[in-house]
């Protein structure tokens, strides 16, 4: 189980965007989170994510407190809960070619075995990536591209929760529904578990049964 437990963040200029806020992502469930755009939905990921610090408040991994400075639970919690981003391109090095990218991310964690080029290869195939993507550059590829190729690396690594921030907004209707079926398939195959967050209220309700809404810095269940 992941949880947030009691965040607050101000950004200077910006107020309170999160005010004491807590939830709870329990094992191979799928958790929605909406809200108008700039209420703070992407800051709520990325303090879940250890990638920006709240003012105040804890996260929780299986029932230990994350501590920033414990180098070894920070490096499994980054394997284990991975963020596909509404910029994805920024999570990619500009001067390295994608499969480069997606490769060494799997080196780091020590998951570069004989297999790896083959996992690579079925997982482009699921998410409808030609293999070709691999030898071009972040700047190369389209939009939908890259949030598919983020994916792919995401997925690689075999995590135990993914964060889909808007992680499917930049894709045609009928490629949407694709990854969002194979993403289901996956959750039931490896009980993953998910947290949604969309703009798009029908995408996440055919998504999520559980769904929050953050508004003026709080949340409430709808
Ligand atoms: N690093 C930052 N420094 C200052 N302000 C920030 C920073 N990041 C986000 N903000 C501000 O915090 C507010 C919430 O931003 P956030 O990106 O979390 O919204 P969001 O709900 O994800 O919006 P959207 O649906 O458009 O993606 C916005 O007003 C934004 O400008
Ligand atoms: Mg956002």
């Amino acid at each position: 189980m992941l949880e947030m437990k009691n965040i607050s963040k101000s950004w200077k200029g910006n107020g309170e965007v999160l005010k004491d806020v807590s939830l709870s992502i329990q094992k191979g469930h799928s958790l929605g989170l909406v809200g108008p755009s700039g209420c703070g939905k992407s800051t709520l990921a990325r303090i879940l994510l250890c990638l920006e610090q709240a003012d105040s408040g804890e996260i929780h991994y299986e029932g230990c407190k994350l501590n920033s400075g414990n180098k070894r639970q920070m490096k499994q919690y980054r394997r284990k809960v991975q963020y596909i981003s509404q910029h994805p391109e920024s999570f990619f090095d500009p001067n390295w070619k994608l499969g480069k990218s997606i490769r060494e991310a799997s080196f780091i964690h020590g998951l570069n075995t004989p297999e790896l080029n083959e996992k690579i290869g079925s997982l482009l195939l699921g998410v409808h990536l030609n293999e070709s993507v691999l030898e071009r550059y972040p700047y190369q590829v389209s939009g939908g591209e890259i949030q598919r190729a983020a994916l792919c690396r995401a997925l690689l690594l075999e995590p135990e929760v993914l964060v889909l921030d808007e992680a499917t907004s930049m894709l045609d209707i009928s490629v949407q529904a694709q990854i969002l079926n194979i993403l289901k398939e996956i959750q039931k195959v490896r009980s993953l578990s998910f947290l949604f967050i969309s703009h798009d209220a029908e995408v996440v309700t055919w998504f999520s049964k559980e769904i929050l809404e953050l508004k003026e810095g709080m949340l409430r269940k709808i």
